[in-house]
């Protein structure tokens, strides 16, 4: 198996190498598990491997998980169906710069995207180092962030677009999780930037410390939430894929965001995504 690192933040390919072997093989599979640690997105080419075989793949890392908007595959569950047609060209969830499921209480370790059928031209995927993203923060800033929590909601992203009463049923289901901003990477101990698209506010910014007067309301406290989202937009941060079908791109969810460029006209991009389910951040 050869590596070839893409960029200086992070993003590795392997070549010479087939997943489906790692299915079996403990050895490839403890290869490809520590490269992924060490590069946090690795990518293949030409994997013309089954649903089955995807599944199986994914499996190693953990158990999968299903998404309760976007639909899986009803054959194998654990494979969630990222489908855009020309039929629904205003679809664009996709687009903004997440880690996944963070509003969960335990958000996936990671997961495995296979490209069954892309654009000719555009539909790449940007991933950020949230790893490179925290140590290159200015040091007040980090000192300003080490204790603060934050809040990641599924009802503002996926149900904002849903009429009322579905919305509050997928709050009541899947309540807003409270993570810290600086999680801590559990292999290898290094400190994540950890708020994205999905985070609303901080929940202990409003404390004596920091605020003189009640009507002094959070002061900053957006600002600095904007301002630490936006460091994975940070082209430094970042490394672009393009897709081709049987393309695959495994990504530790755990240390960093990603981001599916929608510039293609209306036209078929389908995706597959095995999610693997995670740990608790701390
Ligand atoms: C995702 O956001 O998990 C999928 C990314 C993609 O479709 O490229």
């Amino acid at each position: 198996m050869r590596v070839e690192q893409l960029t200086n933040a992070l993003g590795a390919e392997l070549v010479g190498v087939k997943l489906a072997d790692a299915i079996h093989d403990d050895g490839l599979f403890a290869e490809i598990r520590a490269n992924l640690v060490k590069h946090r997105v690795l990518f293949l080419r030409d994997q013309d491997i089954s649903r089955a075989e995807h599944v199986s793949f994914a499996r190693r890392f953990g158990e999968l998980e299903d998404h309760p908007v976007a639909g899986s595959d009803p054959e194998h569950p654990g494979l969630v169906r990222i489908y855009k047609s020309p039929d629904q060209p205003n679809d664009r969830y996709e687009n903004s710069w997440h880690s996944d499921a963070t509003w969960r209480e335990a958000p996936p370790f990671g997961a495995v995207l296979r490209c069954v059928e892309c654009p000719p031209v555009g539909g790449d995927t940007m991933w950020a180092n949230m790893v490179l993203a925290y140590e290159n923060l200015p040091a007040h800033v980090k000192e300003q962030i080490a204790d603060l929590r934050a809040r990641h909601s599924i009802e503002a992203s996926f149900g904002a677009a849903m009429p009322i009463e579905k919305r509050h049923a997928l709050k009541a289901q899947y309540p807003d999780a409270e993570h810290p901003v600086v999680r801590t990477h559990p292999d290898t101990g290094e400190k994540i930037l950890f708020v994205n698209a999905f985070t609303t506010h901080f929940t202990n910014f409003h404390t004596p410390a920091r605020v003189r007067f009640g009507q002094d309301a959070n002061p900053g406290a957006s600002e600095l939430l904007r301002y630490l989202i936006s460091q994975a937009y940070i082209p430094e941060h970042q490394v672009r894929w393009r897709w081709k079908p049987n393309s695959i791109a495994i990504w530790d969810n755990r240390s960093t965001q990603h981001y599916a460029v929608m510039d293609y006209p209306p036209c078929h991009r389908k995706m597959d995504r095995a999610g693997i389910v995670g740990d608790r951040p701390y």
